[in-house]
């Protein structure tokens, strides 16, 4: 069953409630990135969690195999469910990171969050791509990313959904694949550049469909949660 992960891209915490609240039972998993982290930091996330709500803590983190190991273990105490970092950073900070947030939170006897690696922003189109010069298209770079990341023994990745399938049928049912990009037919595209609707996800394996905009941008955003959840139900 793919889950609906809602993306709270806001500064302030009482439109967070305000979202959380109506949404209420329909929704049990969101995520914080940088723009609500950055404003509200950990009272965000602690008001998301006395909410009884799921939480995929969105910072992205690229950097030394150090630096991250240690940025994650600080936000491990925060109890979150998903954290991530860049797959460009590389496989031996990936796998360090992994090892040492894992046995940080054994030894604490802390919810261990699962930890996923971003491939290639979905906002990153042809254009973008080819300028950042990487050797193969962006699907088998996607790819060769995913391996990476399970190879350094992560949970899964960030993909758009039409890497989805090939992520799946390559790395098997077990690696959580996260796609953001999803545009339902009345939503705007905005930044976005690799998308495709809820529909599609599922179809392709997507095990969870981050939204954020076309939602929470959305004039009634209880009837476009509504059309978005049947459309999820094929
Ligand atoms: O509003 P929209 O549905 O485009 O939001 C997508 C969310 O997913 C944003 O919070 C963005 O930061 C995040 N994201 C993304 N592409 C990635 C990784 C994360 O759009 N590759």
């Amino acid at each position: 069953m793919s889950e609906l992960i809602v993306a709270l891209d806001m500064q302030n915490l009482d439109d967070v409630k305000n979202i959380v609240k109506e949404f209420d039972k329909k929704v049990d998993f969101y995520k914080v990135g940088m723009e609500l982290f950055y404003s509200e930091g950990k009272r965000a996330i602690e008001y998301l969690k006395n909410e009884n709500k799921k939480v995929f803590l969105d910072l992205k983190l690229h950097d030394i195999p150090n630096t991250v190991s240690k940025g994650l273990i600080s936000l491990a105490n925060l109890n979150v469910d998903i954290l991530n970092v860049h797959a460009s950073g590389g496989f031996s900070m990936m796998k360090f990171a992994n090892e040492s947030l894992k046995e940080f939170c054994y030894k604490k006897n802390l919810i261990t969050p699962k930890l996923i690696a971003v491939t290639i922003l979905t906002s990153i189109g042809d254009e973008d791509y080819e300028k950042i010069g990487y050797k193969y298209d962006v699907k088998n770079q996607v790819l060769n990313l995913a391996k990476l990341t399970k190879k350094a023994g992560l949970d899964g990745v960030v993909a758009s959904v039409l890497e989805a399938n090939l992520i799946k049928q390559n790395l098997g049912e077990n690696f959580l694949i996260i796609t953001p990009g999803i545009r339902p037919n009345f939503a705007n595209i905005n930044d976005q550049n690799r998308i495709a609707s809820p529909s599609e996800a599922i179809k392709n394996g997507s095990t969870h469909l981050v939204i954020g905009r076309a939602l929470t941008l959305a004039n009634d955003r209880l009837k476009a949660l509504e059309e978005i959840l049947k459309e999820m139900e094929i």
